[in-house]
């Protein structure tokens, strides 16, 4: 018995393993109670009675030394997954994949961002408004074709619910509830109620600005927007002011941008005019001031508004504007921004 024990010893100083598998295997073949040391366990029951405490203590150490062995090889293979050795701490690591923001909210926050370094704040409001807002705190005449379903969204008649056409009436709600000097935008989403295609859609996204104090010109109008076209479409671009008409302004103009895409010579998307559209403007109307509680006969005020859909066409050459709404990463992948 003393030999097999010697043999098994020495087995077993020799066992390797490749996986955790293996060692598991060898802990079945030895350990295990059919195995080989279980079974000189068996046969020690057989033993004299004058040799089972050397046998006894022999094989004990024997069954020890199997233990502490297989354990050992154990151990190897689960260190072996979390020691650094193998490991190079100085490789750079997996960078993460950055997304990129929508291009819409890229044109968005330059635009504040251009806007905010002039004073002005952010402001929201509700995009599901009443009558009021909407129209007829704006000057709006009760028989303006905007007040009609086909132009507007209708959620419920008398009184009137409805989805807003326009931020305007966020500036409403802000000359309500405060008192010149107001200097603000409101970005935001409006809804119309028009077919859609390349050119339009029944929501998109504004951005309009107020500023109301005492003394506000034309002028301040004038150089404001040269000041954000010059930031927003770089700095060797003019502006042109066309009269135009809104019920809430006056005077009130179109702004025109030199063609940013040829520099004002002419090309298919300034239509051979060297000119941009790119927002509605004015003098806000005594009369809407006065709605909304300001002083007509103290303060005057210029308002402008612009669609941000419109702004990103020119800006990035976007065809059509239904590829804002389809979501195709092809297409929002290319818009990497600092903003
Ligand atoms: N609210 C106008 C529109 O929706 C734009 C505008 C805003 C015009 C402010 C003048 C002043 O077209």
């Amino acid at each position: 018995m003393l030999n097999k024990i010697k043999e098994l010893q020495n087995e077993i100083a020799a066992i390797k393993a490749a996986s955790k598998e293996d060692v598991e295997a060898l802990r079945i073949k030895y350990l295990s109670k059919k195995g080989q040391i279980g079974l000189l366990f068996d046969e020690f029951k057989t033993v004299a009675a004058d040799q089972k405490k050397e046998m006894g203590a022999a094989i004990n150490e024997l069954k020890n030394y199997a233990l502490e062995t297989i354990n050992g090889l154990k151990e190897n293979f689960s260190e072996q997954h979390s020691s650094s050795e193998g490991l190079d701490l100085t490789l750079p690591g997996e960078s993460q994949k950055l997304g990129t923001r929508h291009p819409l909210a890229v044109v968005r926050n330059e635009i504040i961002d251009i806007f905010s370094r002039l004073g002005f704040v952010v402001s929201e409001g509700p995009e599901i408004e009443d009558d009021w807002h909407v129209f007829s705190a704006l000057n709006f005449p009760p028989e303006h074709p905007a007040r009609d379903m086909q132009d507007t969204f209708f959620i419920e008649k008398d009184p009137d619910v409805l989805l807003r056409t326009h931020t305007s009436s966020v500036q409403v709600r802000v000359m309500e509830k405060s008192q010149p000097p107001i200097r603000a935008i409101f970005p935001g989403r409006v809804f119309r109620n028009e077919a859609i295609s390349a050119r339009a859609h029944c929501v998109f996204h504004q951005i309009e600005g107020l500023y109301v104090d005492e003394n506000v010109s034309f002028a301040d109008l004038k150089q404001t927007l040269l000041f954000f076209a010059r930031e927003f479409f770089g700095e060797k671009t003019e502006i042109r002011l066309r009269p135009s008409y809104f019920p809430f302004t006056e005077p009130s103009a179109e702004m025109d941008v030199s063609c940013s895409i040829c520099g004002g010579k002419g090309c298919n998307v300034c239509k051979y005019t060297g000119w941009l559209e790119i927002m509605g403007c004015g003098m806000v109307d005594p009369n809407v001031l006065d709605l909304c509680k300001i002083d007509s006969k103290k303060y005057t005020g210029f308002a402008f508004g612009m669609g941000i859909e419109r702004i990103t066409m020119l800006k990035y050459g976007v065809k059509d504007l239904r590829l804002y709404f389809e979501n195709d990463v092809r297409f929002l992948n290319q818009f990497q921004s600092a903003y």
